[in-house]
């Protein structure tokens, strides 16, 4: 594993770094290097990433915007790992993701990265607090302590009552909200979230960026949502569009409030 491990400052900058905020100090958590991407259908080979460089920093939330099938899914599961680029790296934390076996990026992200889905992916055969408990057994902590850990993650999304619920009968708001619970109880350092909002309606999305915001805002963490959200666009510290397999930034929502 250690061939994939990266010292800080042993890689050399691309030359055309697109978004490295100006004076920032603030350090990468995602370095993207040349990450490109393809599938082929019907014979015919189809290119969705064309060699991306970028980084995400600690302490910023940063959305990504493009038109539907441009490549915002599928950007989010090469960094987490969930699937490998044909050609160039992701960088999480130091670590060449793209370069680990499958179970090694299982563990990484176990270990470092929390997930959020449009759907919200909820087990339902599962109660609220068992659904949130379950990334905490997974990466091997005591039921005890993980049973708390949980508790803290309810009182935080405002469900204390609801832990032995069914998922079936809460709103999508709050199953978002337990979906955003299960994500963070690890702690994780990178949170990446693929239309969080996507099935919710505008008021209900604007709560569910206020709770990314109080969760992740001011804790160091990197956030990266894919999204089509003017409620979530417009609170983000950072905004990037794909456009024909290329990653562009955004003017800031304050001058551009037409986003997407
Ligand atoms: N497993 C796959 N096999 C073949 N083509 C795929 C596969 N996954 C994605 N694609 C194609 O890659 C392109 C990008 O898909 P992706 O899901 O990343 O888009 P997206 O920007 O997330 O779209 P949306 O806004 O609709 O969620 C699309 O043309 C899609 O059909
Ligand atoms: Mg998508």
């Amino acid at each position: 594993m250690s061939v994939h491990d990266l010292k800080p400052g042993s890689m050399k900058k691309p030359p055309h770094l697109i978004n490295e905020p100006p004076g920032s100090t603030a350090k990468p958590m995602v370095i993207l290097e040349s990450l490109s991407k393809h599938y082929v259908e019907g014979g015919r080979r189809h290119a969705v990433l064309n060699g991306i460089d970028a980084e995400f920093h600690e302490g910023e939330i940063s959305v990504i915007v493009g038109k539907s099938g441009s490549g915002k899914t599928t950007l989010l599961n090469l960094i987490s790992g969930t699937d490998v680029p044909d050609s160039g790296k992701a960088v999480i934390g130091g670590k060449v993701i793209s370069g680990l076996s499958e179970n090694e990026r299982t563990l990484l992200r176990r270990e470092r990265i929390g997930l959020v889905f449009q759907f919200f992916n909820l087990i339902p055969t599962l109660t609220v607090l068992e659904n949130i408990v379950l990334p905490c057994e997974l990466r091997g902590g005591g039921r005890g302590e993980c049973a708390r850990k949980a508790e803290h993650m309810l009182g935080e999304i405002n469900l204390d009552g609801r832990a032995g619920a069914y998922p079936d009968v809460l709103s999508g708001g709050e199953q978002q909200r337990v979906g955003i619970a299960r994500a963070l109880i690890n702690d994780p350092d990178l949170i990446l979230a693929d239309e969080p909002t996507g099935n919710l309606d505008s008021d209900t999305a604007r709560d569910i960026m206020e709770l990314f915001l109080k969760l992740v805002r001011g804790r160091g963490k990197t956030m990266i949502i894919a999204t089509h959200s003017p409620e979530v666009i417009g609170r983000a510290d950072r905004i990037y569009r794909i456009k024909r397999g290329a990653l562009y930034p955004e003017s800031a929502p304050a001058t551009n409030p037409h986003l997407p």
